[in-house]
């Protein structure tokens, strides 16, 4: 009986690092984006404020520096915004923000 409590708790204790990126952002990041698509979308809704190269616009926030982290890290960012980011879940479509990823990633940052 002892035993099963410990093994039960340690699963719970396992959980929350599975949890670091939401369900929704994992399964946009199973969805093969579309680059080209990415692009027209970027170009309107993202580049005013992040440049059309993703170098920085109006705000000085680097996409391409910021590759390194996971496409479910940069996901979450578009679905729930950051500070003065804005939230793009209800404007965008789970395979536009793949699209989107796809374009910053690809066609941006080169990798
Ligand atoms: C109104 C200006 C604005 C718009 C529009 C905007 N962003 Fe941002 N974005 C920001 C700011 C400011 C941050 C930094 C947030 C922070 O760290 O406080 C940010 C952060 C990010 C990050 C995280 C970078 C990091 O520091 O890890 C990603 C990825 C991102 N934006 C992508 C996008 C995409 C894709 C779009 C278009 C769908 C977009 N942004 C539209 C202002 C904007």
């Amino acid at each position: 009986m002892k035993r099963m409590i410990l093994i039960a708790s340690a699963a719970l204790l396992t959980l929350p690092s599975l949890g670091c990126t939401s369900e929704e952002a994992q399964n946009i990041a199973t969805l093969e984006g579309d680059a080209t698509a990415g692009k027209p979308l970027y170009d309107s809704m993202c580049a005013g404020c992040h440049g059309a190269d993703g170098k920085g616009g109006s705000y000085d926030v680097d996409l391409v520096a910021e590759l390194h982290h996971s496409d479910e890290e940069i996901i979450d960012v578009i679905l729930s915004g950051d500070g003065d980011m804005p939230a793009y879940s209800d404007q965008l479509s789970d395979q536009e923000i793949a699209d989107v990823v796809a374009h910053v990633r690809v066609t941006l940052g080169g990798q």
